[in-house]
């Protein structure tokens, strides 16, 4: 183990992550109608680890990008956007119905369901501009300001997030075949926390190898990140987690549920072995991705 300052490093990056979505509510809100602004407002406001920004600033540095810090966050704060839209619209009654999310009512709880939809679709085309402005301020060439574009719409979009979260709410109440069910939704939603590593390594102009070794870095992590997530939901109180347990509840066909918790919990550490072995296949020496990477398994909320 490194004596990487884990806990240090996370809460700088927190920091300025959120001084990051001050400054997209600034430059958006004043064009929304208030109602929806106030949706978006709560949905970016509420906190959070802000892991995945967090993961696109290490990649990217880990790959020599040497842009100054608030501008690496106007480009990274775009994963934070979609990350947040994911959230507003997963607590939805028609999703989970959950009423707390980081140890606060929900958006729809305070804004209403209506402001909460159409706050939260609001935040798809936003999040997808600032990934394209927010690369060409950093200085990147125009191909690849628009391959981050891409990577962040293809995460989020069917083939990602939304497939996932559609095939999540397919696996409620019913016993759909293992077969049919483990790996695939969970590797779909892992997409997003996977996306934040190649977009980092492309803004860096990463040579080819290192872009791949972080891909299958990010494809990893992001499925640990999916199945801890499950193993939480399982085992930790609300009062830890900020928002309530329900996939027991709701019938959810989870890493844990599929698996057992055991099982789930040696999946989700084979898959950080894999993450790691990724980086030192390439070479790649980052503290932080080294450290972030036993976090995403090992963290209590
Ligand atoms: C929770 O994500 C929802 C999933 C995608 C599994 P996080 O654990 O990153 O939530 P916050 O943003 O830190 O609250
Ligand atoms: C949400 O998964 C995944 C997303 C893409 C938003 P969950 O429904 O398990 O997330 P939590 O547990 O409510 O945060
Ligand atoms: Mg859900
Ligand atoms: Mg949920
Ligand atoms: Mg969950």
């Amino acid at each position: 183990m490194s004596d990487f300052d884990l806990k240090g490093y996370l809460s700088a990056r927190a920091a300025e992550v959120e001084a990051a979505l001050e400054r997209v509510v600034e430059a958006e809100s004043p064009a929304l109608a208030p109602e929806l602004a106030a949706a978006v407002e709560h949905g970016l406001r509420s906190g959070g680890k802000h892991l995945r920004p967090i993961l696109c600033y290490a990649a990217y540095r880990a790959c020599g990008g040497e842009a100054p810090d608030d501008r690496v966050h106007d480009f990274a704060v775009s994963l934070e956007m979609i990350h947040a839209y994911s959230l507003m619209h997963d607590d939805l009654p028609s999703m989970d119905d959950a009423e707390l999310r980081r140890g606060s009512p929900t958006t729809h709880r305070v804004h209403g369901v209506e402001a909460t939809t159409k706050g939260g679709a609001v935040l798809i085309p936003l999040a997808a501009r600032r990934a394209l402005e927010g690369a060409r301020a950093l200085g990147v060439d125009e191909e690849r300001a628009r391959r981050c574009a891409r990577l962040l719409m293809g995460a989020a979009g069917a083939g990602g997030m939304v497939g996932g979260q559609g095939l999540d709410l397919l696996g409620e109440g019913r016993a759909l075949p293992v077969e049919a069910l483990s790996g695939l939704p969970r590797h779909k939603t892992g997409a997003l926390p996977a996306a934040p590593l190649q977009m980092g390594a492309v803004a860096a102009a990463a040579p080819e190898a290192v872009e791949v070794a972080l891909l299958e870095y990010g494809r990893a992590i992001g499925l640990a990140f999916q199945i801890a997530d499950d193993v939480l939901d399982a085992t930790a109180t609300a009062e830890e987690l900020g928002k309530n347990p329900s996939d027991a509840e709701l019938d959810k066909s989870t890493y844990v549920s599929l698996f057992g918790l055991e099982e789930a919990r040696r999946r989700g550490r084979a898959e950080v072995d894999r993450a790691l072995a990724a980086l030192d296949s390439a070479g790649v020496r980052a503290p932080a991705l080294f450290a972030l990477a036993h976090y995403i398994v090992d963290r209590r909320h």
